[in-house]
């Protein structure tokens, strides 16, 4: 299969924005109702259930998600298991079949589900328009590899006594457990790259953004997936978090999300229940705290540029936003003069109408992103407020991008904010900065604005992140051209959209047969 990365929408075309406006008109007229949780194809409705709200008009209900018990996961573990029994043994060439059928439906929503995206997430237009192109390759991108892996290792030493082969195995039932951040294209490649390899998968969204979870699961349903082989669950992660992940019957775990609760569910997968029969394989993709280092011969344009769109598009909530910025010092107050320029352009448009800056996602984001503002403004000997530094509940959870002036010791410059928020901090040498983009545990992405070849030369040999760039933003990798994964605890360096995260969820046998 030959591989072309999704085209993304021109928003500047009439037809495309009367298409935008009239989805969006759909959607409002369908918010606030009931979602279920779908167990073998049958959906359930609850008493209980959670809203997930808009982030820029706090007291629109969306959608109310039914909450999952315990005992509702075992159904669909168990319903997982029967679908995995037939699933296994389907071809590879019939699971893309389908799987091309959902990329045909996802193409044919494609502006419902922005829509749905916008509203429930509060990212804009052209980040949510993105996310689907980006769900897209991914599927394509799994199908590929899935065809790559179907006819196992290729290297075996040939023998005329014996026939050998080594081929892979799907694992069993998975469950992909997502962030709300990119609520089509993290979760529906979560859960297409291990259901293409063979597995079965439990599909939990994220409960600030289980509506549009459950959009996609729907066009998964429609494109011939069997029922069971994907079951949709919501639920509070009190009840059903850590009894999912310990359950005996599932085998492994597809995490995308905080370092906290990564690190949680990688340490209770690791305990053994009675009864469970393998060694519980965990998957994680986890936080950043990503520096952009300016240096002295850099563009400052470009590097204004890309360091306002990596620090504060989609209000800094990727986890490959850079928040960390290093200069030398001989550049750092003309950099800091455009970078102040370009953060006064940013519009505050609404999503919908595609500004650029929007809420973030929630009361407990705000509160977070809000203490960290405080504590900048307040500890005078570590931060200086540049720019920006308002905040305003009352209607959406809304921060204004944030500017500091950074000391070494200050926490803006160290812990991931996951916010609008930028600690800038100047160095008088090029060893210094990378000095400092290594000091931190985490390591998912970075940037580096040089023209000095030898400087480039050294970042390459001692930038240790998982992404790694020149001249450019740390935010949006693109399938088969910036495979996507963290070093240290950003993850287990799972490189989204690549076969090998397939091969993730697959093992090898060996099979020997004798003359
Ligand atoms: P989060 O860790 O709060 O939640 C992620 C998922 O885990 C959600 O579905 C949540 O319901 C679930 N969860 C929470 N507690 C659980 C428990 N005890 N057991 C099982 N599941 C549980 O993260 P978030 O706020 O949704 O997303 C933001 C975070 O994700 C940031 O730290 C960001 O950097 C990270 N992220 C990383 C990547 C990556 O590729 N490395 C991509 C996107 C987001
Ligand atoms: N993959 C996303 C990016 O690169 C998070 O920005």
């Amino acid at each position: 299969m030959e591989f072309k990365n999704d085209v993304e929408l021109d928003l500047t075309n009439e037809e495309v924005k009367h298409n935008l406006s009239q989805a969006f008109k759909r959607v409002s007229l369908e918010m606030g109702q009931k979602i279920p949780f779908v167990i073998n194809g049958k959906k359930i409705y609850k008493d209980e259930t959670k809203d997930s709200v808009n982030p820029a008009d706090k007291k629109e209900v969306v959608g109310k998600l039914s909450l999952a018990t315990q005992s509702d996961i075992d159904q669909a573990i168990k319903s997982c298991q029967q679908a995995f029994a037939d699933w296994k043994f389907v071809s590879v060439s019939k699971r893309n079949e389908i799987a091309e059928n959902l990329v045909k439906l996802i193409q044919q929503n494609r502006y419902e589900l922005i829509a749905w995206i916008v509203t429930e997430s509060g990212k804009n237009i052209s980040e949510a328009d993105g996310e689907i192109s980006e769900l897209v390759d991914f599927i394509h991108s799994y199908m590929i590899g899935a065809d790559e892996l179907k006819s196992g290792l290729d290297y075996l030493i040939p023998s005329s006594v014996e026939d050998r082969e080594a081929r892979y195995l799907p694992l069993g039932v998975g469950v992909a457990i997502a962030p709300w951040n990119f609520p089509a294209s993290i979760l529906g490649g979560m859960v297409m790259g291990p259901v293409l390899a063979g597995n079965a998968m439990l599909m939990k969204p994220s409960n600030d953004t289980g509506v549009v979870g459950y959009k996609l699961f729907e066009l998964m349903e429609s494109a011939g997936f069997p029922d069971g082989l994907i079951n949709f669950v919501t639920g509070e992660n009190e009840e059903i978090g850590d009894y999912v992940v310990s359950h005996p019957q599932i085998r492994f775990i597809n995490f995308t999300g905080s370092m906290s609760v990564g690190l949680h569910i990688n340490q209770l997968a690791a305990v053994t229940q009675l009864g469970q029969k393998w060694i519980k394989r965990v998957v994680t993709e986890m936080g950043g705290k990503n520096a952009i280092i300016v240096d002295s011969d850099a563009d400052l344009d470009k590097a204004a540029t890309g360091i306002v769109q990596s620090a504060f598009l989609m209000q800094g909530q990727k986890c490959s936003a850079g928040s960390r910025l290093i200069v030398l010092n001989s550049v750092y107050d003309k950099l800091i003069d455009k970078i102040k320029a370009k953060m006064k352009k940013l519009s505050n448009k609404p999503a919908y109408e595609n500004g650029d800056i929007g809420p973030v996602i929630a009361q407990r984001a705000f509160d977070k992103i809000k203490s960290y503002i405080d504590y900048g403004k307040n500890d005078s000997q570590n931060n200086t407020l540049l720019e920006g530094g308002n905040y305003d509940e009352s209607t959406g959870w809304f921060i204004e991008p944030t500017l500091f002036e950074v000391t070494e010791k200050s926490k803006i410059f160290h812990e991931e904010i996951f916010g609008p928020v930028l600690g800038a901090l100047k160095v008088d040498t090029y060893e210094k900065a990378l000095s400092l983009a290594n000091d931190t545990i985490y390591g998912l992405t970075g940037a580096v604005y040089s023209n000095n070849e030898s400087h480039i030369q050294e970042a390459i040999d001692k930038f240790y992140v998982g992404n790694l760039y020149f001249n450019r933003k740390t935010t949006g990798a693109v399938v088969y051209q910036h495979p996507f994964g963290g070093f240290n605890m950003s993850g287990t360096d799972c490189k989204t959209g690549t076969t090998n995260y397939v091969q993730q969820f697959l093992e090898l046998q060996s099979v020997t047969r004798s003359y």
